[in-house]
């Protein structure tokens, strides 16, 4: 595996790969790898020639006050990982890299940004979205490919890829989880051993809320009860949301294709997690 750190090198790499003819899928990620990452790596391989993860711990999508400092970096195990994944390239810019002292655009992806995690994390999607923009210049791939656990995430970059009419497809990938229903994060190692066992309420009250759905209770009703549930067990909800999978808007009950996102305090880590289904 080759290991890059400039976005020269990069290019030139690219380049000759390019020239032989060969097909590229990219992985972008901010390290501390874990089984849910290298499941994105592992679709990348049926899916190229040739695999890009970046790593890069990208300090515009951090607020004041957020785990930026405390974000857990750890390149060396990182590198074993992606060896064994039979990744074909790391690319490690450091900050500089990535950001010149000019750097001065900044993409805004509109509505989907504010909603939801926007709406708790102010710039946050803004800067997702001009990271990966950049990095989808860099890297040149045909496709890149995401966990599912960040949906927001997900639709915020899928719109803007259509939006700016980039040429690159983008898969998202089902979120991995412990076997107790967690879903695999980089904060699940901030959350202590009574944290770790609440934690997996959060997806359990997902998946109540699904099956009430298609009971079809009122989801406003649904909604407020597992918030409700889940501040007992010790969490500070930010938002627990019945919505169109399409738009991450509120769905009523005439709505087929759906997801419920959620996030949620619990000690010092925030969670997140969604469950998508169709009601039909
Ligand atoms: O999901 C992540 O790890 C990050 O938000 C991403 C997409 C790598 C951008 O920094």
């Amino acid at each position: 595996m080759q290991k890059i750190t400039t976005i020269a090198e990069l290019r030139k790499t690219v380049r000759l790969w390019r020239q032989q003819g060969l097909s590229i899928a990219f992985v972008p990620t901010m390290g501390n790898l874990h089984a849910g990452h290298i499941k994105l790596v592992s679709e990348a391989r049926k899916k190229a020639d040739k695999v890009i993860v970046s790593i890069f711990v990208n300090p515009t999508q951090f607020g004041v006050g957020e785990d930026f400092e405390s974000y857990p970096r750890t390149e060396v195990a990182d590198t074993e990982k992606l060896v064994e994944a039979s990744a074909d390239l790391m690319f490690l810019p450091c900050t500089l890299e990535m950001y010149p002292n000019t750097a001065s655009t900044t993409i805004t992806v509109g509505k989907l940004s504010t909603i939801h995690c926007g709406a708790y994390r102010a710039g946050h999607f803004d800067g997702v979205a001009t990271v990966v923009f950049k990095l989808f210049n860099m890297v040149q791939a045909d496709i890149a490919i995401f966990g599912e656990k960040d949906f927001q995430q997900l639709a915020v970059i899928k719109k803007m890829v259509q939006d700016l009419n980039s040429p690159i497809d983008i898969l998202g990938v089902a979120t991995e989880r412990e076997d107790d229903g967690l879903a695999l994060s980089s904060r699940n190692g901030f959350l202590t051993r009574r944290e770790r066992e609440i934690a997996p309420k959060l997806y359990q009250a997902l998946c109540q809320a699904q099956v009430s759905v298609i009971k079809e209770m009122d989801f406003n009703t649904i909604e407020q009860e597992q918030k409700a549930a889940l501040e007992v067990a010790g969490f500070k909800v930010d938002y627990f949301s019945i919505c169109r999978s399409a738009d991450l808007q509120p769905a009523t009950e005439r709505d087929n294709e759906l997801v419920i996102l959620a996030a949620a305090k619990l000690g010092k880590p925030r969670l997140i997690d969604n469950v998508h289904f169709s009601k039909k």
